[in-house]
């Protein structure tokens, strides 16, 4: 007695879901994850990827069947059955499609307010402006100078959204970023140290001001799962927190002339001992003291 294709169909999706949710939890294509935005990104990506999953081995596995099943026997000369439309079929294959990307939609939007995308962000200056970038874009016209001086395009703040335990004032580091043809160089305020490397300790939240000399850059670091557009006249800023020590790679996502692949750098997160002998080092004075002490 044959099997009925429904229950084939049932065995054959449920097989299907199966292998696409291991494949998501057993295939790590990713970087190792270096900062709080990580495991809310890779959640994410689980997410797709076991979608993709689940759709690559349908089709192409649909479409090796029937090249099997369905191929010419020897001595069949015959045009192929004359089929035109299926209302139930098309309507099946115009309603998963929309399910599965409108879930991919909002389950985007929920991943992106959750890495604090959508909140204000965590700058001084722009700290009056609540609602975040998009309801600055809004009342762009209505703004007076001192405002739109100030005012931030894009951000991603700190993990825990607004008012969060963890932004809390005292604890982030600021540094300035000024991205050019073909370099990122870094600035601390706070211990006026410039630096081709950024060097950040490891739990602390960092407040990256980004702003660039020439062209569009894109500061990225893969390991952190971030990356920020870096534009001339437009400040940008990018918040995150390190949860992993180590040197990572920084790498200019945006081609922005001929040495655009060149365009790295590194970023150290230290555990906070070592960030501070870190600065301890760099400081101009220290620097000052060391160069009359060999003079
Ligand atoms: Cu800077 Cu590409």
């Amino acid at each position: 007695m044959p099997i009925p294709t429904p229950l084939i169909t049932l065995l054959v999706g449920m097989v299907l879901v199966l292998t696409g949710i291991w494949a998501s939890q057993n295939i790590n294509l990713l970087p190792i994850d270096a900062s709080s935005n990580a495991p809310v990104y890779d959640s994410l990506f689980a997410v797709l990827f076991s979608i993709g999953t689940i759709l690559f081995l349908g089709i192409a596995g649909l479409l090796v069947f029937s090249l099997v099943r369905f191929r010419r026997r020897a001595g069949d000369n015959l045009d192929g059955a004359a089929i035109e439309g299926n209302l139930p079929l098309e309507i099946l294959w115009t309603a998963i499609p929309a399910v599965v990307v409108l879930f991919i939609g909002i389950y985007s939007y929920d991943i992106y307010e959750r890495m604090g995308g959508m909140t204000a962000l965590n700058d001084h200056s722009a700290m009056h402006h609540q609602g975040g970038a998009m309801a600055e874009m809004v009342s762009a016209n209505s703004s007076d100078d001192s405002s739109s001086q100030s005012r931030i395009w894009g951000g991603i703040g700190p993990v825990g959204g607004m008012g969060a335990a963890n932004a809390s004032a005292e604890a982030v580091l600021p540094v300035e970023l000024t991205a050019m043809q073909f370099a990122f160089i870094f600035h601390y305020p706070d211990a006026n140290i410039t630096s081709g490397e950024l060097h950040v300790p490891l739990g602390q939240p960092v407040e990256l001001r980004m702003k660039a000399n020439d062209v569009i850059h894109a500061f990225w670091v893969p390991q952190f799962r971030l990356k920020q557009d870096v534009i001339p006249g437009q400040p940008t800023v990018l918040t995150f927190t390190a949860t992993r020590a180590g040197s990572y790679p920084i790498v200019c996502a945006e081609l922005c002339g001929p040495y655009h692949g060149g365009m790295r750098s590194t970023v150290v997160v230290h555990e906070p001992d070592d960030y501070d002998s870190w600065l301890q080092k760099n400081r101009p004075a220290t620097i000052a003291m060391a160069a009359s002490a060999t003079a």
